[in-house]
């Protein structure tokens, strides 16, 4: 017998990938769920409303309020209950399923979101699963206002951070993000839904009149807080004296748990405790403010540009990267950083266009009649820069990895805020909370944040920088599945269509996203090239008139994709 049949190396490797992100759900759904504290009230109405014919039950609540914690304990005791209820030798008489977007790789791809369900709800299987998107959400539509469907309960958390569907162009007037909801749910169906307040998915439930019951996360009890600082202080053996906890939730701030948790690890790390006070008084009172001095904290002990540049890297990657693949790319300790090191950025540079590429320099020109002339020249001087760091890379030998000494620095300060190891799936290193990845734009890449005028200007010219470096590293890695996840991905950021053409027409990153029902992400991204696909047409005629028959059963195979694709 084959080694590899007698020691598999890991079981978990061997789940279908539906069952490799349930499995990841329920993984962040226990770990959210257990740490809850207080709450009780809440949590009792939306037990009752899930039981209800309530429709949909949307949980509103800014940032770090503590919805994701909120829906977990409510998906957990919903399953316990199903579990309890099951009838011997029958399945449960309730259906839950439950989605926590942004909390594992590839759950904000609501295409994704959608066929697990129709798996879950047992309504489609391998062999009769839709191959679109615009299909998989008639039919969820529909089961979920059929009187037939099984009683069955949905939580989906963070619904406003699914992505905007890329094919739905088409259908612009439909609100992608929704479509599977139908406008009346059958009365054995639920959903319990969260979102920030005022967001688009809340603004399209309004205005698609769906029946809904709205439920503001209030502040956190003062008995939890109380709770919260306890345990995250104790688990150091530290403490605070009465006097200190009482200016600390005096603190408008503390009702959020994730504004207390990060003050909490602000006091730990703090180097004299005993002098607690003084620091209790200086942390910011609003949750970007303290995240604004985590961040001079981090840069200060984390090893300043190598802290600047992990958390940029991080930010810029589409979702979170390898520790290897960080060390690599930080051992070009000499080409890291731009070289004004963004100290322009009080001049903001306008974002008229997102390309970066060489090639199309002369174009950009012509649009940014509107700069100033000093303006045109700082950012023609870091295309020219990041372009020869692109250059440079490929001339010049390959600088080693980081070394473990200096890597060690900026992982352990960093550690607090990042997401688990294993929560995420194989190591990967992302940002525990959304509010830090703001704090990470506002601060390196000058992005004004919503409510601070109008969108979330960002200093294109900063972000180019970063998106360049991963784009160059990912080009030559060998692991083809993050080769697949990143390297178009940073190219379309940077909207380098020269190097995406050449990308997607590369067989190894065709086979990488080739579907044989629907390639919707090689499509999708063929398609912000160029609406009509023309010239993903005439490039895979080109590549199949050029092939070789030396080998017919691999051309074959080609062809077929390539046909199957057009
Ligand atoms: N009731 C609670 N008891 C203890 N800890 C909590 C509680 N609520 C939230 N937390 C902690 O506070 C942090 C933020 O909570 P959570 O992620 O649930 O907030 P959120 O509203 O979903 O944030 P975001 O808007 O970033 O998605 C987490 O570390 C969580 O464990
Ligand atoms: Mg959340």
């Amino acid at each position: 017998m084959a080694v590899a049949e007698q020691c598999p190396m890991d079981e978990s490797r061997q789940l279908d990938p539906y069952e490799q992100d349930k499995e990841a759900h329920e993984s962040f759904m226990k770990s959210r769920s257990s740490s809850l504290l207080g709450r009780k009230d809440i949590l009792e109405e939306i037990d009752r409303g899930s039981r209800g014919k309530c429709g949909a039950l949307i949980v509103l609540g800014g940032p770090g309020i503590g919805k994701s914690s909120l829906l977990a304990r409510a998906a957990d005791v919903a399953c316990l209950r199903a579990a309890k209820a099951m009838p011997s030798g029958q399945g449960p008489n309730l259906n839950v399923f439950y989605h926590f977007v942004g909390a594992i790789p590839g759950s904000t791809n609501p295409e994704k979101m959608i066929k697990r369900l129709l798996r879950e709800l047992n309504v489609c299987n391998d062999l009769n699963m839709p191959k679109d998107y615009e299909s998989a959400c008639q039919i969820a539509s529909s089961a979920l206002s059929n009187p037939n469907t099984r009683p069955t309960l949905i939580v989906i958390d963070a619904l406003d951070q699914l992505d905007e569907d890329g094919t739905a162009s088409a259908l612009r007037w439909l609100p992608s993000k929704l479509r599977w909801l139908p406008p009346e749910l059958a009365p054995q169906v639920c959903c319990v839904l969260s979102m920030i307040n005022e967001t688009p998915p809340h603004h399209t439930l309004r205005e698609r009149k769906i029946k809904r019951v709205e439920l503001p996360v209030p502040p956190l009890e003062m008995e939890s807080r109380r709770e919260i600082v306890s345990e995250i202080l104790g688990q150091f053996d530290k403490r605070l004296d009465e006097e200190q906890m009482v200016s600390l939730l005096s603190k408008e701030a503390s009702q959020n748990p994730l504004w207390l948790s990060i003050a909490c690890e602000e006091l730990r790390v703090y180097g004299v405790f005993s002098k607690a006070t003084d620091k209790i008084n200086t942390l910011a009172d609003g949750l970007l403010e303290l995240l604004a001095q985590v961040l001079e904290r981090l840069e200060a002990e984390g090893g300043g540009s190598l802290m600047v540049a992990t958390l940029c890297l991080l930010e810029c990657s589409s979702s979170g990267l390898l520790e290897a693949e960080l060390l690599a790319i930080l051992g070009d300790e000499d080409n890291l950083m731009p070289s004004d090191n963004g100290k322009n950025k009080k001049k903001k540079v306008k974002p008229v266009y997102k390309d970066c590429s060489r090639k199309t320099v002369t174009r950009k020109v012509v649009f940014i009649g509107s700069w100033s002339l000093e303006q045109v020249l700082l950012h023609l001087l870091c295309i020219l820069k990041c372009s020869g760091a692109s250059k440079k890379r490929k001339k010049s030998n390959k600088p080693q990895p980081l070394t473990a000494v200096k890597w060690a620095r900026v992982y352990r300060t960093l550690q607090p805020f990042l997401r688990p190891f294993g929560e995420s799936g194989e190591g990967r290193l992302e940002f525990y909370h959304r509010s830090l990845s703001k704090a990470v734009r506002k601060k390196y890449f000058n992005a004004r944040l919503a409510g601070e005028g109008e969108g979330a200007a960002m200093n294109v010219t900063l972000v180019c920088w970063w998106n360049t470096k991963l784009a160059d590293y990912f080009e030559n890695v060998s692991n083809l599945e993050r080769k697949v996840e990143e390297y178009p991905y940073q190219l379309r950021k940077l909207g380098d269509k020269e190097r995406l053409t050449e990308c997607l027409s590369d067989w190894d990153m065709i086979k990488g996203l080739y579907n044989e029902d629907h390639s919707s992400q090689l499509l999708s991204y063929w398609r912000q090239m160029d609406e009509k696909y023309d010239t993903m047409a005439s490039k895979y005629t080109e590549m199949s008139v050029a092939m070789s028959s030396d080998d017919p059963k691999k051309t074959a195979d080609k062809l077929s994709c390539l046909a199957r694709i057009l």
